[in-house]
């Protein structure tokens, strides 16, 4: 005799009247497709199932036995032969690996030595896995101030939504120089510290979360700071005498780097402007320009102010610098 069968009127009215009352199942049941999904029956303690029958209900409302057990006899149809697993201690189904077609409603109905019944119903959602979490940047590189970097994270999957991590720390917007809306993370007038990161986004649903790769991107500054030096020090040099002027500013990329004497450019570049043998004809006004090819930013330095004199007259020159300063 079929106990099912048998049973099965007085099932449909206790399905309809008991949804709410005795939950034997969740509402809703996730699971990720290619892995399993877990029903867990919530069973008084005080019920002892003798039967289980654990069915897939169909969209036009046929249902379909996924499994099937009486006392010790276990019944699997073919198409889930392997798929589906039933734990009598814990009373969890665990069903998979999942593909879309698993998607839908399922039924529970456990049976006691009496014929007392306890059943449930609830719905099954595949999720299409989180994967190729990926971050876009608007622009291949920035420059700092003038750069709005728009950064999209990209992701396949059902339900993603997005996160964003600077380092280890959660990013935490402004909604003015840093705003998040959906799936992108807008920053206006860009600073070199900002997306020094590593910048992360994690692409997560309810089931799982998955990170990108670090993103850093490349932000032009500067020049600024520049310093001008001078060695040896001194404002009055003797003629044949060495002087080495260095210049140095903070940029990124690293600037170039040019002289001028008396506000004409000097044939060297670079950092160091080394003059030997000095002239009298040297004596002026040196200064240094530094230049950011990315932000097309120049910087000048203050001015070094350089008398060569012969060492005859060294003493009155002192003097005479003297005088003129004051
Ligand atoms: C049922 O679950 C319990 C507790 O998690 C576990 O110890 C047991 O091995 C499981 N039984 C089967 C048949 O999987
Ligand atoms: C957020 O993005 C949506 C879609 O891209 C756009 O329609 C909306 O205007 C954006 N909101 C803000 C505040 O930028
Ligand atoms: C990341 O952290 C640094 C250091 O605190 C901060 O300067 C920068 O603005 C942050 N960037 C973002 C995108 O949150
Ligand atoms: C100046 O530099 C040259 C070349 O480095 C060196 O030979 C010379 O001795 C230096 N002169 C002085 C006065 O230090
Ligand atoms: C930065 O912005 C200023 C002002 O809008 C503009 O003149 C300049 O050309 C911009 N610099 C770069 C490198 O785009």
């Amino acid at each position: 005799m079929d106990l099912f069968s048998l049973r099965a009127p007085l099932m449909i009215l206790t399905a309809i009247s008991c949804c709410s009352c005795s939950p034997l199942l969740p509402l809703k049941i996730s699971g990720v497709e290619g892995k399993y999904a877990t029903f867990p029956l919530t069973v008084p303690a005080s019920f002892q199932p003798n039967a289980v029958k654990f069915s897939f209900v169909s969209s036009a409302g046929e249902s379909i036995a996924v499994y099937d057990r009486v006392a010790e006899k276990v019944t699997v149809p073919p198409a889930y032969n392997g798929r589906v697993v039933y734990n009598q201690t814990t009373y969890e189904f665990q069903l998979g690996p999942l593909n879309p077609a698993d998607a839908g409603q399922y039924s529970v109905v456990l049976v006691d030595a009496g014929f007392n019944l306890n059943q449930g119903q609830t719905t099954l959602e595949v999720l299409e896995p989180v994967a190729d979490v990926t971050i876009f940047s608007s622009l291949p590189e920035a420059v700092e101030f003038n750069s709005t970097v728009i950064l999209t994270c990209s992701a396949k999957g059902s339900f993603v939504s997005y996160k964003w991590q600077n380092g280890s720390a959660p990013v935490v917007v402004d909604g003015k120089h840093l705003v998040l809306n959906g799936s992108q993370l807008t920053v206006t007038e860009v600073l070199r510290t900002d997306l020094h990161g590593p910048i992360y986004c994690v692409a997560e649903n309810q089931l799982e979360s998955v990170m990108s790769a670090p993103f850093t991107l490349s932000v032009s500054y500067g020049p600024e700071s520049i310093a001008l030096n001078k060695v040896p020090d001194d404002v009055v040099l003797k003629e044949g005498s060495n002087l080495t002027l260095l210049c140095s500013a903070i940029s990124s990329p690293a600037a170039e780097l040019k002289w001028l004497f008396d506000g004409d450019e000097l044939p060297q570049k670079g950092s160091r402007l080394v003059l030997t043998n000095l002239g009298k004809n040297q004596s002026g006004k040196y200064s240094c320009v530094a230049y950011n090819s990315k932000t097309k930013r120049f910087a000048v330095s203050q001015v070094a102010t350089v008398s060569v004199v012969g060492s005859v007259n060294l003493y009155c020159a002192q003097n005479v610098y003297v005088v003129d300063k004051v």
